[in-house]
């Protein structure tokens, strides 16, 4: 399987993360992450509740921000960078949840064209892309269905097109099959790994489920905000 050569490259760099605990404690969510994501790469975060895998996404995705040490995507550093610059640097990264988060009054073209309202000129027609990704995730013919009238494997399809509508070159997918049947989960991996090869995108995931990162090509294991030594 050849990588794709055009998704993101993420290397991290002694990154910490931590919370207030309230009693004037910090908890250090992440402690020290070190790790290098190569363009193309599909990498599974593996560990127990609390070890840090949703916090070192959202940190990949610019969603929160490091307390201290590096996170470079392509070379450009994310902690350096101002509001507006992580503002454009996020809409260049797929997010894809457990609980699908659809909008409910949506049909499952206008969910996946959510991303894309706010802006006028993409350089490529969105409803024609919408389309094509629906039908890449096996949900031709179902673009006019409402969330509600899908399966749980089906909802989470269309979250996956909607991930990829503004062509992103780096996928985060937390826990995105935890709320799936392990067929319909592994089904689910399966569409993940056609996607990284016909969209060229970097994929990192996390999951509870053993047998999903076996078929990752790397797993990096979490204990305390760190990677376990087992
Ligand atoms: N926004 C937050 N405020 C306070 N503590 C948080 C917050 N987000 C995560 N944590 C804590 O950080 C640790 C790691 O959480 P998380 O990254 O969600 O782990 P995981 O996804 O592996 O279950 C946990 O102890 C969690 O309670
Ligand atoms: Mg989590």
């Amino acid at each position: 399987m050849t990588p794709a050569a055009d998704g993101a490259g993420v290397v991290l760099r002694d990154v910490v993360k931590t919370f207030p605990l309230g009693d004037g404690e910090r908890l250090a969510a992440v402690d020290g992450v070190s790790l290098t994501l190569e363009p193309g790469s599909l990498t599974a975060l593996t560990g127990p509740s609390g070890s840090g895998k949703s916090t070192l996404l959202h940190l990949i995705g610019a969603i929160e921000r490091a307390d201290s040490g590096s996170i470079a995507v392509d070379g450009r550093e994310l902690t350096a960078a101002s509001r507006a610059q992580l503002a454009a640097y996020r809409r260049g990264v797929g997010f894809v949840f457990q609980r699908f988060h659809l909008l409910p009054a949506l049909t499952a073209l206008d969910n996946v064209l959510v991303p894309v309202l706010p802006y006028r000129n993409l350089g490529f027609d969105r409803a024609e892309r919408a389309r094509e990704l629906l039908d890449a995730v096996g949900l031709a013919g179902r673009e006019s269905a409402l969330p509600s009238r899908l399966s749980g494997g089906q909802q989470q399809r269309v979250a996956i097109a909607r991930a990829l509508i503004t062509r992103p070159r780096l996928l985060l997918a937390d826990e995105p099959t935890g709320n799936l049947d392990s067929h319909t989960g592994r089904a689910i991996l399966d569409l993940l790994l056609g996607l990284r090869e016909r969209h060229h995108v970097t994929i990192v995931l996390s999951t509870h489920d053993a047998s999903i990162a076996a078929e990752c090509e790397r797993v990096v294991d979490l204990l305390d905000g760190r990677p376990a030594v087992r």
